[in-house]
């Protein structure tokens, strides 16, 4: 479009964004490799294969009041999870996803040209929802083992500097930053949200450390190990002056009605969630036994419900197109320090076999 057109009165930080690179759905996915949709097997979004609980289906089922506005305060959603979570109520705000909610805190913790430390290579939406906000994205490399360096955050900061973000366990190298390391962070007085997304599968948690810290904000979601990822619903933890702040600048009716059933039901039904989370991460541990099997692999431990591995060098995106020929379908990133990798979801036992048997072929001849 031309400069006089309607893009001259788009803020212009805007006007040639670099979008955010999605996972498609699998209709998708089987129309561009040929197959019928039921032969997908969807490895590229750390979705859950087993589903969300069944209760959840028979709630929806039941579901009436469509045509009502849900609860602009999110009242049974919010006390449900912080019993959940093990946190009052007015610390707790309820997001269309965790993204909704990484994107709230920009919006009420940037002013444009502020900055966001971006501990790289990690989930691609800080720095995404940082540039939407007309923030600047200051990359802080993790070492070699993909761990936080305090060290280098520190060096990078700025008067400035507003934001961190630390996905724990980290999208996509798996590895969690331990709790001393947060510490250190929280101390430097930025606002340090982390990101707990795959909370469930590492059984680790920075919660406690609510009651010490009012810069602490916590993230998870029911995306990943409720199988909720459709429906859209994550929550932040923080204090409750924050989390008023938060509630303050979302759009009313965020958390639509099917969700708020979904979550209900979901957390009735915990144990058998909690169950499904406990055989997923056996898989992964099976699943990254059987690719160090694979010479020329390297497999990163990881306390996700997805693993990264890494090629020989330039073999990686040819790997993932083999792959996508054969109905499977995974995460390839190119940015240059995982140009080399895959991020693998585990799934079911029977997807294991199939990737493992496909990746040894193309690794073979390639
Ligand atoms: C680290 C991390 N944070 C947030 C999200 C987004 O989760 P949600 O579905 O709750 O928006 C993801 C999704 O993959 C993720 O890996």
């Amino acid at each position: 479009m031309k400069e006089e057109g309607i893009e001259r009165l788009v803020r212009p930080h805007l006007r040639s964004f670099q979008a955010y690179e999605p996972v498609d759905p699998p209709e998708v996915l089987a129309a561009r490799a040929g197959i019928p949709p039921e032969r997908v097997i969807k490895l590229d979004g750390n979705e859950n294969p087993y589903g969300p609980s069944p209760r959840v289906l028979e709630a929806l089922a039941r579901l009436t009041g469509y045509n009502i506005y849900p609860d602009p305060f999110q009242r049974r959603v919010r006390q449900a999870l912080a019993t959940y979570a093990g946190v009052s109520p007015d610390q707790v705000i309820a997001g269309a996803g965790s993204d909704e909610l990484i994107d709230l805190l920009l919006r009420l913790f940037l002013e444009p040209g502020d900055q966001v430390v971006d501990l790289s290579p990690t989930f691609g939406m800080y720095a995404f929802s940082t540039r939407v906000n007309g923030g600047q994205v200051v990359t802080v490399e993790r070492d070699a083992a993909w761990e936080v360096d305090p060290v280098a955050v520190r060096r990078a900061l700025t008067p400035r500097t507003k934001v961190v973000f630390v996905a724990n366990p980290n999208n996509p190298t798996g590895n969690v930053t331990p709790q001393s390391v947060i510490e250190g962070l929280l101390e430097m007085g930025l606002v340090v949200v982390v990101d707990e997304t795959y909370h469930e599968f590492s059984s680790f948690t920075v919660v406690p450390l609510l009651t010490k810290h009012e810069n602490l904000v916590v993230l998870r979601t029911l995306s990943k190990w409720a199988g909720l990822a459709g429906l859209r619903i994550g929550y932040g933890i923080m204090a409750p002056q924050l989390a008023k702040l938060m509630m303050g600048v979302k759009a009313p009716y965020n958390i639509n009605v099917a969700a708020e059933q979904a979550v209900l039901a979901t957390l009735e039904d915990r144990d058998l969630l909690l169950r499904r989370v406990k055989a997923i991460v056996e898989e992964r541990e099976r699943l990254a036994a059987m690719l160090r099997r694979i010479p020329g692999l390297t497999v990163y431990s990881s306390r996700g419900n997805f693993l990264l591995v890494r090629l020989p060098q330039g073999k990686a995106r040819q790997a993932q197109a083999g792959l996508a020929e054969r109905g499977i379908f995974v995460r390839y990133f190119d940015a240059p320090r995982v140009a080399d990798c895959l991020r693998i979801s585990v799934g079911l036992p029977q997807h294991t076999e199939v990737v493992v048997k496909a990746l040894a072929e193309i690794v073979k001849v390639s």
